[in-house]
């Protein structure tokens, strides 16, 4: 049973894929229904086609998803998007409107990248083809972890590195290749009509906090969080804070929904 009519999406980061959402579904799973998707699972190459799989999935459940009542699956959803997740639910967000009650953007920004960072993209794509995709996962770990993660959560570096050694090559030449075209939203974020929750991790050097404020300040009706002792990688490195974020954000929202 599952007292509330929103859903949860969870759209993940690269080279990462569903498991990194683990201490969130640990502790929202009795209370919503989930949806966390892997990417390298569905056939695409754009960030909008990924999108667009995704809703179709979130709108046609499979009758394995289907808890108990078919009529209690979730019209509209909470969607939750960390670092290139964020890049999917922007998508989602434009393509698929009537299905987003809220939004989660964490770790992630809206603007593209600029001709050095494609050319980066570009070379990690044949080195990864060339040389195998763990010679260009593995050297991340460093800048996605806060130092803190690093010296004292050796749990958290292993998990991170077996979903990076789980990626292949050819995903992450499609990922890369989707990232480098992606769409610029920093001039879409005015006009998000849902209620945004802003996530940063204190010590993120991708996507800093002081780069994400500046997201939320242009976001109307937007909330923003810094997570301490987390990196580019919050929701994982310090799941307590994240999910209490996330929990407050989420019980304003099922207030405005029953009101
Ligand atoms: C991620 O964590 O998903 C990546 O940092 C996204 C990116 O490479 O832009």
């Amino acid at each position: 049973m599952h007292p509330t009519k929103l859903g949860l999406l969870f759209l993940h980061g690269y080279p990462l894929d569903s498991r990194m959402w683990d201490a969130q579904v640990e502790r929202f799973r009795g209370k919503y229904v989930i949806l966390r998707p892997n990417f390298a699972d569905f056939r695409w190459s754009t960030i909008a086609e990924l999108a667009d799989q995704i809703a179709w999935q979130v709108k046609n459940p499979a009758p394995a998803n289907v808890e108990a009542d078919s009529n209690r699956w979730p019209k509209r959803w909470i969607v939750c998007g960390l670092s290139m997740g964020g890049y999917v639910a922007f998508e989602f967000w434009k393509r698929h409107r009537d299905a987003v009650a809220a939004l989660v953007l964490s770790n992630t920004k809206a603007t593209v990248d600029d001709e050095s960072a494609k050319a980066n993209r570009r070379s990690v794509i044949e080195r990864a083809l060339s040389e195998g995709s763990e010679c260009v996962t593995l050297p991340m770990i460093p800048k996605l972890l806060a130092a803190s993660t690093i010296d004292r959560q050796s749990e958290k570096v292993a998990e991170l590195s077996q979903m990076m050694r789980a990626i292949s090559s050819e995903s992450v030449r499609r990922f890369q290749q989707a990232m480098i075209d992606r769409f610029d939203f920093s001039e879409e974020l005015a006009s998000f009509d849902v209620p945004t929750l802003v996530i940063a991790g204190a010590e993120d050097g991708i996507t800093p906090a002081s780069m994400m404020a500046v997201m939320a300040d242009r976001i109307p009706q937007s909330l923003f969080r810094v997570i301490s002792g987390a990196g580019h990688l919050a929701p994982m490195e310090n799941p307590m804070d994240w999910n209490d974020a996330f929990d407050d954000f989420a019980q304003m929202l099922e207030q405005t929904e029953n009101g």
